[in-house]
């Protein structure tokens, strides 16, 4: 904005304007916002706008070009709206996404970023912008509550650091009725996509790690085709969950490690006719050998599926894939190490061109199980519980 700042007022110097140009108040710059809060007489001079150069944490980037408003009324939220000690409103020129740096993150580590995450992400509900994440390593202490039309991308390498968090989710996403629709934020339009994305999430190993809640009274489809990409989830109890009335676009190549309860939870029982799927993704590493990697547990009257493609399930010390309930497919996935596969009474799996090589085999106790093509060693171990039906097409061993 600076930029285009000056190239407007070269653009009048070297026209015709030139007395008029000559009258244009010149930019004044301060360190900081605190300093533009201390002000009580720049928009009574005539300045039409501020250049603050940097923050505490965040040095420059946290800088930026503020235009006078006049007394408008709007509240100080810390990032775009800072207002003076004479009520003057000055607002942050901007396009593009908006940043947690305005709002005070600290992109060191060294003090919790959660209010500043919080009024930036309520910033973006309100005015339908995304939130950037510059990188650095985020240190956050409590929740933060995502709407599902909100995208927040990492740019670089990002960390947010909820090693201290003991209770509830670190990310929700979807709406909570008695938080953003009850404080007036538009309704969700169901067709807007957010992506949650390129970003390393760590947990203290008892919290979940993203909670897709589209659970909600008053609007039917809160978390609509949410994306997941290039995630790496980490040291969580449940790394992903998703809850009921969630329509999950993808995740897209994430990673879910280090978890010590379930990598990834699908329960949906109260919601029909979705598809969830999982693209390109890595399941691995579990903190103890009752750790699932997998567990789907959809209800066995949902419609839609679950379907994983490309994805692999390693060394996860105990079940590395559990479909308790509900239809799952796999398409060249990959199951090695440490880990054994289950279908349940109430599950209906199907593996296409999938490779395995466990060190526990198979248990299916219930449901269909079919598979078509893929690896499938003759080491393996398949308990069926008889009644249930397994058909095997064109396995190679
Ligand atoms: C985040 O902002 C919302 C809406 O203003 C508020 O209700 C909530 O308490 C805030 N949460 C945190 C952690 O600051
Ligand atoms: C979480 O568990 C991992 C692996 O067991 C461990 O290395 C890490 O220190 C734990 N984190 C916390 C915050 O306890
Ligand atoms: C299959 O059954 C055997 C014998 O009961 C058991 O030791 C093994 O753990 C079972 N395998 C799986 C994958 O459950």
């Amino acid at each position: 904005m600076r930029t285009l700042h000056f190239t407007t007022l070269l653009f009048l110097l070297a026209g015709e304007c030139l007395v008029h140009a000559l009258t244009v108040t010149p930019v004044v710059t301060l360190q900081d916002v605190t300093a533009l809060r201390a002000q009580n007489n720049y928009y009574s001079s005539g300045y039409a706008a501020v250049m603050i150069l940097s923050s505490q944490y965040a040095g420059e980037k946290a800088g930026g070009l503020f235009v006078a408003q006049g007394k408008t009324g709007q509240a100080d939220d810390g990032g775009v709206y800072i207002v003076d000690a004479a009520s003057v409103v000055w607002e942050r020129s901007f396009s593009g996404p908006v940043s947690v740096l305005w709002y005070g993150a600290d992109p060191t580590g060294a003090t919790a970023s959660t209010t500043a995450f919080n009024q930036t992400i309520n910033y973006a509900m309100a005015n339908n912008a995304d939130v950037v994440v510059p990188s650095g390593h985020y240190v956050l202490d409590q929740g933060l509550q995502l709407p599902s039309k909100i995208s927040m991308n990492g740019e670089g390498a990002v960390t947010l650091d909820f090693a201290q968090l003991m209770t509830g989710a670190a990310i929700t996403i979807g709406e909570v009725d008695s938080y953003y629709y009850n404080a007036g934020f538009p309704l969700v339009d169901i067709f807007q996509q957010g992506k949650l994305s390129n970003m390393l999430i760590i947990g203290g190993n008892v919290t979940t790690g993203i909670f897709l809640n589209g659970q909600s009274t008053t609007e039917q489809y809160a978390t609509p085709f949410y994306t997941l990409e290039k995630l790496d989830i980490k040291f969580f109890n449940i790394g992903v969950m998703i809850g009921q009335q969630t329509w999950l676009n993808g995740l897209f190549s994430c990673a879910i490690q280090q978890y010590s309860r379930y990598g990834l939870y699908i329960s949906n029982a109260a919601n029909e006719g979705e598809d969830i799927s999982i693209y390109n993704s890595a399941i691995f590493n579990a903190n103890n050998a009752n750790a699932i990697g997998a567990y789907i547990a959809r209800g066995s009257s949902i419609s839609g599926d679950v379907n994983f493609y490309g994805t692999s399930f390693d060394y996860n010390g105990g079940p590395g894939l559990v479909v308790a309930s509900g239809q799952a497919r796999f398409f060249g996935c990959h199951f090695e190490g440490d880990l054994s596969v289950s279908v349940e009474s109430k599950g209906y799996a199907e593996f296409f061109g999938c490779w395995f090589r466990m060190d526990y085999g198979f248990d299916i106790t219930g449901g269909q199980t079919n598979f078509f093509g893929g690896y499938l060693p003759t080491t393996n171990t398949m308990n069926v519980t008889s009644g249930t039906t397994v058909n095997i097409v064109d396995r190679q061993t």
